[in-house]
């Protein structure tokens, strides 16, 4: 394996990185007190090892009030009580080093909790100060200010403004919110704000992080007079709104503050020799407009979203597979796939609904679906070619803690345990993301949360009843099981390093290429594929998803791997 102690040569580590997303709440609970901590991690450190994953993404684990799980940061400089301390960070990341685990942090720089003293500052200063500088508070409009200053809406539902009482009691200015309102937004134009995560990217880097993934990146630049933007179509959610916001996304002076880190890293990569630091950004939009944050002289990677939020079918998947990869060839960078994360519906789900392959189906929002009935069994089989698939790809590939044992959703959790802001400001009308977030079973006993915790009690989100089908414990055993094919998976990805060149099949459900002589063909379809005999002469199975596969077929939904010619 690739690892932090021996350095790669040619290529800088983070390229064709297996990158494991932890979400530190529900990993594994060490204290018993029903939420997941570092110590858990450190503890459960094998279970990444045997995957055999080269980083950790942790996503926020600052002191927080939790309003957004994390996201809503109120200190950028410690660690979030219940999850340990500064020490215990410490002693992690010196644990996964000696696994060659790195560990890559989740900045957010967007906005920060309501509750961090710089916010909490500003709320007792008087309007025009510079504690009010670093965000942004304005006077309403209408005869007693008692209007949002624009038009607007908060990606997490209602007006993206809201209203303070001032020191002396009166009703006074508004402040900005993209999220929800215990998410201020930082004025970027303030040079406070700039030094200040100028020092924090140092902090961290000096504690051995390796990097981060971005949060939030199109929301970061805004248009330095906040005008009113052209109203959405009627019907759009908020969040889809803010897609459409001309001034609060993708808004063009949001590159500086990129450029500018990207200094910061590179001077810090130059007085640390041997330190190879990434940064990932976070953006869901036009290939193009994502590019742009990709120049060289921005942020090193970009999540490639597409194959998560496409349609079960071979035509758009090459497509979306295509697209990256050239896009990114001009800039020499490689794509950063990803099949889960802890936004999205578990991919066990979405590709189990039956509807999976209908275009007419397809929203192309993570958080939208065109209800359909979910055949499960299903949905593991296509996602078990999906992760063989996307394992051949070039690039780095991003998991999601619980795509290995192929957890689904939890779309039955009682509406009174769920906690995402999403579900709780839209009054439920969108389902919002914890059943993606459920504490993760490690063993069969009910009894301690399926191992989640070492004691009985409730975890911070229910499970289901059944999670301990799916525990490592039980899948660790299983020879059959996706964990073990995780496993088989991950250590065959060494084989596949040189250039993607696709294939023709003749067969329109199948999508098909080549990477250093070896053939990686995927079966979308309902029925099996016959594989062209010239294409397939001389060639055995290296790995398939489907016992009954062949050189020659290719049964359903299945992805296998091709010897070169002998
Ligand atoms: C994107 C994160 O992935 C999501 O979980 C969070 O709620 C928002 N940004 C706000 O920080």
């Amino acid at each position: 394996m690739t690892g932090a102690s021996t350095e790669e040569s040619s290529k800088l580590w983070w390229t064709d990185a297996v990158v494991y997303q932890l979400y530190p709440r529900s990993f594994a609970d060490s204290n018993g007190d029903g939420r997941g901590d570092l110590e858990g991690i450190r503890k459960h450190l094998d279970h990444l090892h045997a995957i055999g994953v080269n980083a950790i993404w942790l996503t926020p684990c600052f002191p927080s009030p939790q309003r957004d799980h994390g996201y809503d940061v109120a200190d950028y400089f410690d660690i979030e009580p219940t999850y340990g301390s500064l020490d215990d960070f410490d002693r992690l990341v010196a644990d996964a080093a000696q696994r060659s685990i790195r560990l890559l942090l989740d900045v957010v720089p967007n906005h920060c909790s309501s509750e961090h003293a710089w916010f909490q500052a500003a709320l007792k200063a008087a309007p025009g100060s510079p504690e009010r500088a670093r965000y942004w508070f304005r006077d309403g409009k209408g005869p007693d200010g008692a209007e949002p200053p624009n038009n607007w809406r908060a990606i997490f539902g209602g007006p993206a403004w809201t209203r303070v009482t001032e020191a002396d009691g009166t009703p006074g200015q508004w402040y900005l919110h993209a999220f929800t309102p215990w998410q201020p937004d930082f004025n970027w134009y303030c040079q406070d704000v700039v030094d200040y995560f100028d020092r924090m990217l140092r902090f961290w880097f000096d504690r051995g992080v390796e990097g981060f993934r971005v949060d939030a990146v199109p929301v970061l630049g805004k248009h330095p007079d906040l005008p009113d933007t052209p109203p959405a179509p009627p019907g759009l959610t908020d969040a889809q709104a803010w897609g459409r916001n001309i001034y609060g996304h993708f808004y063009e002076t949001g590159h500086d503050v990129w450029k500018h880190w990207r200094t910061v890293i590179d001077d810090y990569e130059r007085a640390h020799p041997g330190r190879h630091l990434v940064t990932i950004s976070e953006s869901y939009g036009k290939p193009e407009a994502v590019l742009a944050f990709l120049r060289g002289d921005e942020f090193h990677q970009s999540f490639a979203f597409d194959l998560m939020l496409i349609t079960w079918l071979a035509a758009p998947m090459r497509k979306a597979i295509s697209d990256s990869i050239d896009m990114l060839g001009p800039v020499g960078g490689t794509p950063a796939w990803t099949l889960n994360n802890h936004d999205t519906q578990r991919i066990v789900t979405r590709l189990g609904r039956l509807n999976s392959n209908d275009p007419a189906a397809f929203t192309g929002n993570n958080l939208v679906y065109v209800d359909a009935p979910i055949d499960l069994e299903l949905g593991r089989r296509r996602a078990r070619a999906a992760i063989t698939l996307a394992a051949a790809l070039p690039g780095a590939l991003y998991l999601f803690q619980g795509e290995e044992l192929g957890l689904e959703e939890y779309l039955d959790m009682p509406d009174a345990a769920r906690e995402d802001p999403l579900f709780i400001r839209t009054n439920g009308k969108e389902l919002g993301r914890d059943g993606c977030r459920v504490p993760l079973p490690w063993t069969s006993d009910a009894t301690t949360s399926f191992g989640f915790s070492p004691v009985a009690v409730e975890p911070w989100l229910p499970q289901p009843q059944n999670w301990g089908d799916f525990s490592v414990e039980k899948e660790a055993a299983d020879p059959q099981s996706m964990l073990s094919w995780y496993r088989i998976l991950m250590a065959h990805r060494p084989l596949l390093s040189g250039d993607l060149v696709w294939v023709e099949t003749g067969n329109p459900d199948c999508l098909a290429f080549e990477r250093d002589g070896v053939l990686v063909v995927l079966n979308v379809g309902a029925d099996a594929a016959a594989l062209p005999a010239a294409l397939v002469a001389g060639r055995t199975v290296i790995l398939a998803t489907q016992p009954d596969t062949t050189s020659q077929r290719l049964p359903s939904d299945t992805c296998v791997w091709l010897s070169t010619v002998h």
